[in-house]
């Protein structure tokens, strides 16, 4: 860039040798302007993972992956394996190698605190991504990023009443226990509910965000309930088509037979609901990537942030999720 300005200025060596002083004034700007660009430091960041439960998770874990790739960032990925002591191990891990700032996806909301004190005694800027966690002090994390699960299990609840004229007999596929989707997207669509009487829970177990867990749940609830309930609210799209199998080998109708309300908005959950097998999903936009990469910057810079910021989602059901289709990233 240097080198751009003074050839621009000085178009023939006549002139150049003329005017000593302006050349050096003008080379040593240069230098100014492109040594930041030449030794600019390449950023560490560290990033926690739950593990690869659904494909939602995979999305968001692709999401910062190709976007660290693209600004160049050294990323040092974790995959936590569904396990709350990985990602402790992990975080810890990442003190030690000094990363410029650290991204946690945690995988429950509780018991963070000591590891959050040793990164804040490390001086580490620390993103909670995606899942809230329960912490006494604030000061902890510098911010958190994610969709607002409370928001999701209310516009569920709102759809369900409305489609089914507040009379439905629900069972639900809870998500991993403890963590903070399972407890808001519960506690937001039982409130959600709690004004019709004619709808209710009749039956809650978790299937752990996976599809597999979704399945195996719906087919015990089969057994148990038989032909006893209306609709089905499961906390992720994974566990929905995973229902969607037992209830089909149990010679059942998804969508038809049973409303199927959930969480996500996965691209194979969308083509559902235009398949008619799922009603409606709630959007969880996954693709944090060049979000939390926008925060690392300002963080590293000492700038400050917005301490929380949610995702604005969508809901799709059959008036627009044919038309959605093309466009849904993941
Ligand atoms: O924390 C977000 C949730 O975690 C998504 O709804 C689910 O699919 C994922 O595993």
């Amino acid at each position: 860039m240097g080198l751009r300005i003074y050839v621009s200025c000085y178009p023939s060596t006549h002139n150049f040798m003329k005017t000593p002083r302006l050349t050096l004034l003008l080379l040593a700007v240069g230098a100014f302007l492109a040594v930041p660009a030449a030794f600019a430091k390449t950023l560490t960041v560290g990033f926690a993972q739950t593990g690869a439960e659904s494909a939602w998770r995979t999305a968001n874990t692709n999401s910062l992956k190709s976007e660290a790739e693209k600004r160049g960032i050294n990323l040092k990925f974790s995959d936590g394996q569904g396990r709350q002591e990985n990602q402790i191990r992990a975080v810890r891990s990442f003190i030690a190698q000094g990363v410029d700032a650290i991204v946690l996806a945690p995988i429950v909301e509780t018991g963070w605190e000591p590891v959050l004190r040793e990164v804040k005694r490390a001086k580490i800027p620390i993103i909670i991504m995606d899942r809230t966690v329960k912490v006494s002090d604030e000061s902890l994390y510098a911010c958190f990023v994610g969709s607002d699960f409370l928001e999701e299990g209310r516009m569920a609840a709102a759809w369900l009443a409305k489609k089914t004229k507040g009379q439905a007999r629900i069972l639900e596929l809870q998500g991993t226990p403890g963590s903070a989707p399972a407890n808001d997207r519960r506690k937001a669509f039982a409130e959600g509910i709690a004004g019709h009487p004619g709808m209710k829970v009749v039956d809650s177990q978790s299937g752990d965000f996976r599809r597999a867990g979704g399945k195996e749940v719906m087919e015990a609830f089969l057994k148990k309930h038989g032909r006893n309930f209306d609709a089905v609210y499961a906390h992720n799209d994974d566990m929905a088509l995973g229902a969607i199998q037992a209830i089909e080998a149990a010679g059942l109708k998804p969508g038809t037979d049973v409303i199927i309300v959930s969480i996500d908005a996965i691209k194979e959950a969308v083509q559902a609901v235009a398949d008619g097998k799922i009603n409606c999903t709630v959007e969880c936009n996954p693709l944090f990537g060049p979000k939390v990469y926008d925060l690392v910057a300002k963080l590293v810079a000492g700038e400050t942030v917005p301490r929380v910021q949610f995702n604005k989602d969508e809901l799709f059901d059959s008036t627009n999720a044919a038309a959605a289709l093309p466009s849904r990233q993941y």
